[in-house]
């Protein structure tokens, strides 16, 4: 079933689908209708269509516009993330169509305020000064990941599917830091898949280069990064590349593994972040 479908399934009396002929058409009628909107087309097109109706410079008066894409494996908000709600409504849609939510509000994964928002945390449980911090857990979902904060910076929860972790095992050649000597986690994340449980990856989401946060690219082959890219984690900012246990590649600027936090595991819901495991 395509997505627009699915989700106006899971919600019949909160969602309206609108197949309205050109897509850009149906946008805008949507747009005037209703918020939040959710289109079912690429976001270069959403973009090129929502510039001009857009109020320039006026975050607080955005809607939430979300893009999920034709086979329903993301959901990206691309207006509204914080003030409209539209990430908190990603991460519900991902939930919907067993998608990736791709939250990209620089404060909301550094799990600090964002402009015009009072002045409480906000994500999973966030704190700051080192304390622990909880951290959702993004159960049920194999290949989802979650973001909280913690000591103001932002963290990165994945849960890998099996093809994500059969993929570690098979490009050490082009790593690094393959075996993590040179990098920062506890002694218990000192293993090729630098987890406590092999199928939750926890890292520090900050490029170890210059401090970029990585956009998450679990897909193969992925065009813009080159054929023999496995799937991880990407900076844009100056390139630099890690795997799915956020392991550096070679020859890129970062110069170490993304780091791995001290952490628990609260419940199989909440980890707590900054504090190893009990003995
Ligand atoms: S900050 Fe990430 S590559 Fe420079």
């Amino acid at each position: 079933m395509r997505p627009a479908l699915r989700i106006a399934d899971a919600v019949p009396t909160r969602a309206t689908v609108i197949a309205l002929p050109p897509a850009a058409e149906g946008l805008k009628t949507g747009l005037a209708r209703y918020d939040p909107v959710v289109a079912v087309m690429a976001a270069g097109a959403v973009v090129r269509i929502l510039a001009p109706l857009i109020a320039a410079g006026d975050k607080s008066s955005d809607p939430a516009i979300l893009v999920v894409d034709d086979a329903g494996r993301f959901v990206m908000p691309i207006l509204g993330g914080t003030a409209a709600q539209a990430n908190r409504l990603a991460n519900a849609l991902a939930e919907i169509l067993g998608a990736v939510a791709v939250v990209t509000t620089a404060t909301e994964l550094a799990g600090v305020p964002g402009r015009g928002q009072p002045g409480g945390p906000v994500g999973g449980g966030v704190v700051g000064g080192g304390a622990p911090g909880g951290v959702d857990v993004p159960g049920r979902r194999p290949g989802g990941m979650t973001t909280g904060g913690w000591s103001g910076k932002p963290i990165f929860v994945l849960m890998g599917t099996k093809d994500m972790l059969e993929t570690l095992t098979h490009h050490d050649e082009l790593l690094a830091d393959p075996m993590s000597k040179r990098s920062e986690q506890p002694e218990f994340a000192t293993n090729p898949n630098r987890s406590a449980r092999s199928e939750f990856l926890v890292l520090i989401g900050l490029c170890t280069h210059l401090g970029c946060i990585p956009t998450f690219r679990p897909t193969p082959g992925a065009p813009d990064i080159g054929a023999s890219w496995p799937g991880g984690f990407y900076c844009p900012c100056h390139g630099s590349k890690f795997d799915l246990a956020g392991r550096v590649f070679k020859s890129v600027p970062a110069p170490t593994n993304l780091e791995v936090p001290p952490y628990e595991f609260e419940s199989n819901a909440t980890l707590l972040i900054g504090v190893n495991p009990k003995a």
